[in-house]
């Protein structure tokens, strides 16, 4: 199994008032392709510190980082950005739903964000997507007609409809009970499984780790999980 998401000795230290603070302290991970891996931990032991390093969006203050085989140092500000946009997903944990479009608009306009123009294919792309998170009979609902659980799960199927290599979701079950946490889980299992995207989820929520393929510990900016 090949890796998709290497990280090697990743530190990040944060100036502060009065000093610096070191948020990471040498964090190595390896995640394969089409693994489930849920990080955990307390708030404020630096998983969304370590997950802002991995999808590109913030540099470690030392260490290194492999996505898909490639050096995340050798690319340049335009690279990342079509990266991003291309090889990944994004799920937050505040579901960012366009209120004025329906599930299958908001997973259209998603399509379009990633370059993919929307012919039948396409179409039908939206389609199954939404069909495998469970929302085949709401397709034309708002999102002001759907519960919290449904709109997240929207929000899933607009991160994997251009067939992302990687989702990165931080804390996607936060905000909700703990029956619609399972139900979201459990759809980010299935889309690993199904379609062999590599998911990086935050959590901090115990319940929900006997879905995952592999969990990633931290505490205080380090790893406590055996590898
Ligand atoms: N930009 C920043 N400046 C200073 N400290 C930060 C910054 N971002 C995060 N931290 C600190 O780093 C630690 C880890 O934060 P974070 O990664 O957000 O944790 P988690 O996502 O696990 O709750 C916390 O102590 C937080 O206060
Ligand atoms: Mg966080």
């Amino acid at each position: 199994m090949s890796e998709m998401i290497v990280g090697k000795n990743i530190t990040r230290t944060f100036a502060v008032p009065g000093g610096e603070f070191q948020a990471l302290k040498g964090i190595d991970v390896e995640i394969g392709e089409g693994v489930f891996a849920i990080l955990r931990g307390r708030s404020g032991s630096g998983k969304t510190t370590l997950m802002n390093i991995l999808n590109t969006l913030d540099d470690p203050t030392t260490g290194e980082i492999l996505l898909d085989g490639q050096n995340v140092k050798d690319l340049n500000a335009y690279e990342r950005e079509e990266l991003r946009r291309k090889k990944m997903g994004f799920v937050f944990q505040s579901v960012s739903l366009i209120p004025s479009l329906n599930a299958y608009q908001n997973v259209e306009f998603a399509l379009r964000m990633a370059g993919v123009k929307i012919d039948k294919e396409a179409e039908l792309r939206i389609e199954e997507c939404l069909k495998k998170v469970g929302l085949g009979n709401r397709m034309t609902h708002m999102p002001s007609e759907m519960s919290g659980g449904e709109q997240q799960r929207v929000a899933i199927a607009r991160a994997f409809v251009h067939r992302p290599k990687i989702i990165f979701a931080d804390e996607p079950t936060a905000e909700l009970d703990s029956a619609m946490a399972a139900k979201v889980t459990e759809t980010f299992q299935k889309m690993s499984s199904e379609e062999g995207i590599t998911i990086l989820m935050t959590t901090h929520d115990v319940g929900l780790m006997g879905a995952a393929d592999m969990i990633i510990q931290l505490e205080n900016g380090e790893r406590i999980d055996a590898e």
